[in-house]
């Protein structure tokens, strides 16, 4: 369906270089297209196959006002479901995880089995049960990654699993386990919290920790010789050592250079890169703080980075990875679930501590969630006008825009 005027007329007005017209942050009618365009046509990240080891394991997730329940079924296999009775449309599952033999609506107990079959109905013998199963939703998994889609064709998903079976199986995320999970509410448009995680313009101000294991904040265009040199010799130096381990430093189809490509084709990509010398892991000494996960036998892997589009990013260190997913709210309102993993064998206070592990993406994620509350509040204010994108340190920005306004041209 093509654009209304309005926002056609609001899309192309959009200056090439500068932020965003405050009316992508707050009006009704642009919301509403982006759930159709991108939250309800994309693969959507929910969560990891180690949460969901047995039949009848489930996750329940609300992605705006789609209730979804991944379940494990006792083939074996996941599937996805619309969490939304075939009766009178209660929600079926009520907690955000758990185990259950049956779906148990908790209206009037309609029941379903855990491949979404309704199995009673309280007495109603005049309706075929065949046709009132819980509405399927697509599924897909990749390294221990599960996605989710929406949509009634969703992208093809083949692209993104063959680059992260090439990236992300090394870390071991299908043998991992969650160690610790946060769940923020970010009083900020889902967009400034995408638009703040492509640039590092803010990282030196804000992120203290973050910088002392990291080279984002420098940048290859202006920085000095003597910093660029350095940079190089990291990257040459880790990436000989990561070739001869057999580690892919990144993917070919994962458009590296500028993520996303601002055609708006990728949504997904993933690459290696080092830390900073004498960081081993993205901690606050740089030392390890658990056990090698997964296919690891080298402490120096860097840290693997994945990004997938609209919801989900990771940075992955030797010992542990940790990743965030971010779910729209309302148009001034994010939830963010930030999740640690470590190997599935570490034992907490034998292996790790929350205490060390912790600290530094909790602090980067809390300095990062800080920063987008109070741009939402002069974003949203008369005061606010699009202002310039530097072309050194906020090209992904850009990049991110730029796909953006793509997903909303191509809407369905
Ligand atoms: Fe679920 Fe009636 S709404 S049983
Ligand atoms: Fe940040």
């Amino acid at each position: 369906m093509p654009l209304s005027p309005r926002l056609a007329e609001l899309v192309a007005a959009r200056r090439l270089g500068f932020s965003l017209p405050q009316a992508f942050y707050l009006d009704d009618e642009v919301y509403a297209v982006e759930l159709a365009a991108i939250w309800r046509r994309g693969w959507l990240f929910v969560g990891y196959t180690g949460q969901l080891p047995a039949p009848g394991d489930y996750l329940s997730v609300a992605v705006a006002d789609d209730p979804i329940v991944i379940i494990r079924g006792d083939d074996g296999q996941l599937r996805a479901f619309y969490n939304v009775c075939r009766h009178r449309g209660s929600l079926v599952c009520v907690e955000e995880h758990g185990h259950v033999g049956r779906l148990v609506c908790p209206y009037h107990q309609w029941t379903y089995g855990r491949q979404g079959e309704l199995l009673s109905c309280r007495g109603m013998h005049e309706i075929d049960r065949a046709e009132y199963g819980l509405r399927t939703v697509h599924l897909a998994e990749v390294a221990g990654l599960v996605f989710v889609s929406l949509a009634d064709t969703p992208p093809d998903f083949a692209p993104a699993r063959q680059c992260l079976n090439t990236l992300a199986v090394p870390q071991g995320l299908d043998r991992a386990k969650i160690a610790h999970q946060v769940e923020y509410e970010i009083d900020a448009n889902w967009k400034l919290v995408w638009e703040n995680n492509r640039e590092c313009y803010h990282c030196n101000a804000n992120h203290p920790t973050y910088i002392r294991a990291n080279f984002d904040h420098y940048n290859a265009d202006d920085t000095t010789p003597r910093i660029r040199a350095r940079i190089e010799a990291a990257v040459a130096r880790s990436e000989a050592r990561w070739a001869a381990d057999g580690l892919a430093v990144t993917h070919k189809a994962s458009g590296m250079t500028n993520f996303p490509d601002p055609e708006g084709k990728t949504w997904f990509s993933a690459n290696r890169t080092p830390l900073v010398e004498g960081y081993l892991s993205e901690t606050g000494d740089g030392r390890p703080v658990a056990p090698l996960m997964g296919d690891y036998r080298d402490f120096e892997v860097g840290t693997l980075r994945i990004r997938t589009l609209p919801n989900f990013w990771m940075h992955a260190s030797c010992d542990h990875a940790v990743s965030t997913r971010l779910l729209p709210a309302g148009r001034q309102r994010t939830r963010a679930q930030v999740t640690w993993l470590v190997d599935a064998a570490a034992e907490e206070g034998r292996d790790y501590e929350l205490a060390r592990l912790l600290p530094f993406w909790q602090n980067t994620s809390e300095e990062d969630w800080s920063i987008c509350r109070l741009q939402q509040r002069g974003v949203q204010s008369s005061g606010y006008s699009p202002g310039p994108l530097s072309t050194y340190k906020e090209y992904n920005v850009e990049a991110w825009l730029r796909w953006y306004l793509q997903q909303l041209i191509q809407a369905p």
